[in-house]
């Protein structure tokens, strides 16, 4: 069975190219009928698009700002997405909040990979919050995507040490790597599920 992935991003798309680079150095097509098939982003302008095109992966740009209300964009978005008949729809720093109706319509293959160890920190400026009350640990956390903003269950983590004199940008850069190695790990182990 054919399963494809879509990604959604917004910017830079490392992870999408993390999880693009495994799929095909792990042979997820032959192993698990797994392919990432297209990569969509609410930024025309977003460096991860062009490298997507780039490797000869279908792309989209939709400008949310091109749409009255949040449910008009969704209701475009989802149109765009199905159009590649997902079988997991991949959020990869796609930073546009979405809407109940969008969350119900991929329920139960809808991902998010979010930069700290949930239920720690749900929202903006993780890395910052962190180091401000004094944590050991931070991390990354992937989960499946509920209305509840960065709710929903826990896939997968990983952790990484937080360390004495760090900023946000350092720590963000430790934690990022870690997500470039949890998140290939985390879908595959989906596509790998009958
Ligand atoms: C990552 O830190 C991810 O956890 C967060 O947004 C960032 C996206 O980075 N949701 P990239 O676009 O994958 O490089």
């Amino acid at each position: 069975m054919h399963k494809n992935i879509v990604i959604l991003i917004s910017g830079s798309g490392s992870n999408m190219a993390a999880i693009v680079a495994a799929s095909r150095q792990r042979h997820w097509l032959e192993r698990h009928g797994a392919e990432v098939v297209a990569v969509i982003s609410n930024r025309a302008e977003a460096a991860g698009l062009a490298w997507a095109r780039s490797e000869g992966i279908a792309t989209v740009a939709l400008d949310h700002r091109a749409f009255a209300t949040r449910e008009a964009f969704d209701a475009s978005l989802m149109a765009e997405i199905d159009r590649f008949d997902p079988a997991l729809v991949v959020l990869a720093g796609f930073m546009r909040i979405l809407t109940p109706g969008f969350v119900a319509h991929y329920d139960g293959c809808l991902i998010n990979i979010h930069p700290s160890l949930l239920p720690a920190f749900t929202g903006l400026h993780t890395h910052q919050r962190a180091i401000d009350v004094g944590c050991n640990v931070a991390g990354c956390t992937v989960h499946r995507v509920t209305a509840d903003l960065d709710h929903g269950e826990i896939l997968d983590q990983a952790a990484v040490p937080v360390l004495p004199g760090d900023t946000a940008e350092a720590l963000a850069a430790r934690v990022l790597t870690q997500e470039h190695l949890l998140y290939p790990r985390a879908i595959e182990r989906l596509m790998a599920l009958p």
